[in-house]
């Protein structure tokens, strides 16, 4: 009705640069069912990396190396839920906070055990008192916000996070952006991505008290991305 008056009604979504979206859960969830796979399986795939979820939650645990029961984990942009479900399943955690914008993933997100879905207004993790969760943590996030978007991620993480726990995200940097990886991109027009220096994050994390206990690389769209795990002193 409305279009000879050239208006067009489109789906509301936020214009905040700090919000966005990436895969449409709709579109994903019956793709995966298609292929007779389980999410997760679909995802590894999909981005040409069978097992990378799971290999990537051992080595952030391998890592963390906690000595005493995961209480309380945080994720910022959990997407599908593939990390959360293999962090909850090998830590049981009572309490994982989950801050996602994408409204079309909380359906599947809310149905995890010990699940709470924070008011995700894309820049804090104002629902979470100060020092107080185990385990913060970010995948496949901070390679594709804005620049000050992530170290305003990464600030809310240094201080949500209680002494002697573990905040884990990955991310590009010069150790990932070797020459091959650069012409993957330059050749498929790899737009979205953006990198950040590895000296620069550690020593900007290193001021908020948070030390590095080392790192494993991911694969991501013809290259790769650094988990980087630290511990808060
Ligand atoms: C590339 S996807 C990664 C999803 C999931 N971590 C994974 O690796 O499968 C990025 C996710 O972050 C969410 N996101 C984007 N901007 C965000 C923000 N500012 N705060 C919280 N989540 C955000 C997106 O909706 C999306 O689900």
């Amino acid at each position: 009705m409305l279009r000879p008056l050239g208006v067009q009604i489109v789906r509301g979504h936020s214009d905040d640069p700090a919000i966005q979206p990436f895969l449409s859960a709709r579109k994903t969830l019956a793709a995966s069912r298609r292929a007779g796979m389980s999410v997760e399986e679909y995802i590894d795939h999909y981005s040409a990396a069978p097992g990378a979820t799971m290999e990537t939650v051992d080595a952030l645990l391998r890592l963390a190396d906690f000595s005493e029961k995961v209480e309380r984990v945080c994720e910022i942009g959990a997407g599908s839920g593939r990390y959360a479900a293999r962090v909850i399943i090998s830590t049981y955690p009572d309490s994982y906070e989950i801050y996602e914008t994408a409204g079309d993933w909380l359906p599947r997100l809310r149905a995890l055990p010990n699940v709470v879905l924070q008011p995700a207004d894309g820049h804090t993790l104002s629902a979470t008192p100060a020092g107080s969760v185990d385990l913060v943590h970010a995948h496949k996030v901070f390679v594709y916000l804005p620049l000050v978007v992530t170290i305003g991620c990464l600030d809310e993480m240094a201080r949500v996070v209680r002494p002697g726990g573990v905040v884990a995200f990955d991310v590009v940097n010069e150790d990932c952006l070797d020459d091959e990886m650069t012409e993957n991109w330059v050749a498929s027009g790899a737009t979205l991505y953006s990198m950040i220096s590895r000296s620069w994050l550690l020593k900007r994390l290193a001021q908020r008290g948070l030390s590095l206990l080392g790192s494993h690389f991911v694969p991501l769209s013809g290259g790769r991305t650094e988990l980087l795990v630290f511990r808060r002193a």
